[in-house]
């Protein structure tokens, strides 16, 4: 079996065999991420089986994150003098629960931080933010070096980090 990665396309994905433990991130894919991106809300990519059955997906759209979720020393030392600070945000991320613990997970993170930087050099993006479901899910972040940002569930990795991981 081979697996690619494609933008959702709901004629030809199969989306209601997909499984996950937390039942949020199951039905958004069975039910609402297609129309979020009828409505330009997010837009979806998802891993398929040679019978373009969903294995797994992520979500991406834009996001200004307050500058004060960062701590004084870093807004400094990164000069983020605005108030707000335009941002990448991961939605969502999920495989289904018969493929995870075989690396795919970490093929999806990838292939969405790449195509996140290859959009901001068009269109900037101080780090991609990710929302995080729960303390299992902020630990599978940590693992990339995401960071927590104050105050919030989020994660966040500079977009400078990520053209270095993906550069090599
Ligand atoms: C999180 C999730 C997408 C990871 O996918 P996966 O295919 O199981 O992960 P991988 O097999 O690619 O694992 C990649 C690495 O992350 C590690 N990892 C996976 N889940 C982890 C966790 N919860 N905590 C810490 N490390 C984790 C693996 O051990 C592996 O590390 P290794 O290469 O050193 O062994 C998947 O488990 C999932 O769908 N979870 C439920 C939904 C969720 O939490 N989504 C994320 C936020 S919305």
């Amino acid at each position: 079996m081979s697996y690619t990665i494609e933008p959702l396309d709901a004629q030809v994905h199969v989306r209601d065999k997909f499984i996950n433990q937390h039942g949020s991130l199951q039905n958004y894919i069975r039910s609402i991420a297609r129309q979020d991106m009828d409505r330009d809300l997010a837009r979806c990519f998802v891993l398929v089986d040679d019978d373009k059955v969903i294995e797994g997906y992520y979500t991406l759209n834009n996001l200004s994150i307050p500058s004060s979720h960062w701590d004084v020393a870093f807004r400094k030392k990164n000069k983020l003098t605005y108030q707000a600070i335009p941002c990448t945000l991961i939605g969502r991320l999920a495989m289904d629960s018969s493929m995870q613990g075989k690396g795919y997970g970490e093929i999806l993170l990838f292939d969405s931080l790449k195509r996140a930087y290859e959009v901001s050099k068009t269109i900037a993006s101080f780090a991609v933010v990710v929302d995080s479901i729960d303390q299992a899910a902020k630990d599978f972040y940590k693992k990339y070096e995401f960071h927590e940002l104050m105050d919030t569930d989020r994660l966040y990795l500079p977009m400078k980090t990520i053209h270095s991981l993906i550069s090599y």
